[in-house]
């Protein structure tokens, strides 16, 4: 059987780990791309990982490479490409800068690799994955955005520290927009199968989504040179796997939604299923009032960033 090639766009902190995590759990062959200026970076990385391969006992061919003609004919491109946040800056103060650099890097992908599914990362989120949509022109559930993943995995990691329990017991769901507007469904999280609800206090609960809303500004705050990467990238990775495995997950990813959840043609944080094609399923739940209202609050801020960046880009 052909090993999944696996193109990761950007060899900086997320794009690296992405890496490392794909290549030690044997996704696939893995091909890491950065821009010419950083010369020999990402064959540095590459050649550096490849050497771990015989002590941690992995079987992955790694290229490091500026050139995209190694990128060719790939399965999965993840894209991580761009700048990331320092202290006081907003996911939305990196648009100008990375929806040039996104675009760019989507009409390579269209050029290069035209049957991959696309895993957008670069920030802001919601605008890039869209960006990506727009000039790669592929179908809708070949470009996915990685956000859910790594916002649910903040919740649950906050909840299992707050419950002092395993996080492996922890079941959630969020929806919505990465990070500031995200939505928690609180009938959708469980600990050990029990409803949150009967442990947490809704008070507490709140605080606890609130941190998880909160939780790349709190890396950013603690590193102070850049953002988070390997809870980022881990999250990336479980995408990445539920697509070259076909695993079927079901996880929150940002989807386009045209008719689902009212959305009209964006790509909004919700369930879905994720496999060989991509998104396979969008999961439609049924929302109490609070939590409709959230998600609308959502869509609404996805949309103004999709509208900045369009003026930005002249796109109509
Ligand atoms: P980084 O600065 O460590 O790496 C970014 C890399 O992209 C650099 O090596 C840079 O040279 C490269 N790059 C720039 N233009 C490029 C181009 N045209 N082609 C190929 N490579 C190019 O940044 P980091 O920490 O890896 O973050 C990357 C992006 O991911 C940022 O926009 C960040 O905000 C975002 N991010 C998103 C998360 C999410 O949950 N969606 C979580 C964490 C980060
Ligand atoms: C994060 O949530 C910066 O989006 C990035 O850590």
């Amino acid at each position: 059987m052909r090993r999944a090639k696996i193109s990761i766009i950007g060899a900086g902190n997320v794009g690296a780990t992405t890496a490392h995590w794909c290549a030690a759990a044997e996704l696939g062959d893995i091909v890491l791309l950065d821009i010419p200026a950083t010369e020999g970076m990402p064959a540095g990385k590459a050649l550096d990982l490849f050497q771990a391969s015989p002590i941690v006992g992995f079987d992955a061919k790694l290229t490091g490479t500026t050139d995209w003609a190694d990128t060719a004919g790939s399965d999965v491109v993840v894209v991580t490409a761009g700048i990331a946040r320092k202290p006081g800056m907003s996911r939305d103060d990196l648009l100008a800068t990375n929806a040039k650099i996104v675009g760019d890097v989507a009409l390579k992908i269209r050029e290069t690799s035209p049957q991959a599914v696309v895993i957008v990362v670069s920030n802001p989120l919601d605008a890039m994955v869209q960006r990506t949509f727009q000039v790669t022109g592929f179908p809708a559930a070949r470009v996915i955005g990685q956000a859910g993943v790594l916002d649910t995995a903040r919740y649950r990691a906050f909840l299992a520290m707050e419950l002092g329990v395993s996080v492996e017991d922890i079941s959630a769901m969020l929806l919505g927009g990465h990070g500031d507007t995200m939505v928690p469904i609180p009938s959708c999280t469980s600990v050990g199968g029990i409803p949150v609800t009967q442990l947490v206090s809704a008070e507490r609960l709140e605080q606890i989504v609130d941190r998880a809303r909160n939780g790349g500004a709190e890396i950013v705050a603690l590193l102070k040179t850049g953002s988070a990467y390997y809870a980022p990238a881990a999250a990336t990775t479980q995408m990445v796997e539920a697509v070259v495995k076909d695993k079927k997950r079901l996880v929150p990813c940002a989807a386009y939604c045209d008719k689902e959840y009212g959305v009209g043609g964006y790509f909004v944080g919700v369930p879905v299923v994720l496999g060989s094609g991509g998104v396979e399923k969008v999961i439609e739940l049924d929302l109490l009032p609070t939590e409709r209202a959230g998600l609308d609050k959502s869509i609404a801020a996805v949309k103004e960033l999709v509208a900045a960046m369009n003026r930005l880009t002249g796109t109509a």
